[in-house]
């Protein structure tokens, strides 16, 4: 069975409540009667219980950025899967690269000092357990620096992040993740992946996923690109046989940019 696309809008920290609404309200309009294509929006925590009351009943699904492997309790600041299920979500992204800390913009000065929030892949795999476990769906980010890349590590990086991501979840669960493939010196730098090498790298995840779940759930699995996709690069990318979707940031922002990039998924 062909693999529905996916494009997922990654709104990071922007948007107030009242600007989220007015996006989601467009989004609406535009993309109303689309059903050949899934489309989801990820705005900030505080904002998503609002934003999943405009978008109540239309095609487009709400998600959240992140989450703890914790169901309650004395965690100060954490968010819990099952709140974000209250607050109306069925996708969480975690992983992300921006939450791993992999993005380099620490001051130099703090480098090695600050490690932005903490994240490991053990970390994504409890995170992910822990959101299946109360019917969310996942986004799953993984990407390489621009480094790993110049050092030709790419697969390497991919393969060791995915292997532990991704552990141990039941065959059902495997079903219902997603994967982004966002290598990091794409993202939000206007540097998009070639359209070759995304699709490489996602055939690299894929056969991750064939090894780990076997044949039949890694062809059923979908695999988003993300990193400066646009309009004019959307098509070219979502053709590709491995790429089944696109998590987008900056793009995301703008109603008229999000739904050039779902018409070029169709
Ligand atoms: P940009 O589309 O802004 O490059 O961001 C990609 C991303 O990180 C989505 O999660």
């Amino acid at each position: 069975m062909p693999r529905k696309p996916f494009i997922a809008g990654n709104w990071k920290m922007n948007k107030t409540i009242c600007e989220g609404i007015a996006l989601a309200n467009e989004l609406k309009g535009l993309v109303e009667g689309i059903n050949d294509v899934d489309i989801a929006v990820c705005p900030t925590f505080v904002a998503l219980s609002k934003i999943g009351d405009a978008i109540k009943g239309s095609n487009i699904m709400l998600g959240a950025q992140d989450t703890f492997w914790k169901e309650s309790g004395a965690w100060t600041r954490q968010i819990a899967p099952g709140m974000l299920l209250d607050a109306g979500a069925k996708w969480v992204i975690i992983g992300h690269s921006e939450t791993r800390g992999r993005f380099g913009t620490v001051d130099a000065e703090l480098e090695g000092v600050l490690n932005y929030f903490g994240e490991k892949d053990i970390t994504v795999n409890m995170k992910a357990k822990a959101a299946f476990a109360v019917g969310l769906n996942t986004i799953i980010a993984c990407g390489e620096l621009l480094s790993e890349r110049e050092a030709g590590k790419t697969d390497e990086v991919i393969v060791a992040q995915m292997k532990t991501d991704l552990a141990g979840f039941s065959n059902e669960q495997a079903m219902k993740m997603v994967i982004a493939y966002e290598p990091v010196w794409a993202i939000g730098t206007g540097k998009v992946c070639d359209a070759e090498e995304a699709d490489r790298v996602c055939g690299v995840i894929r056969k991750v996923i064939k090894e780990m779940y076997g044949a039949e759930i890694a062809e059923a699995v979908r695999i988003q690109y993300g990193g400066s996709v646009k309009p004019d690069n959307a098509a070219e990318l979502l053709g590709k046989p491995n790429i089944d979707g696109a998590l987008v940031g900056g793009a995301a922002l703008k109603a008229s940019d999000f739904v050039g990039i779902i018409k070029g998924a169709r």
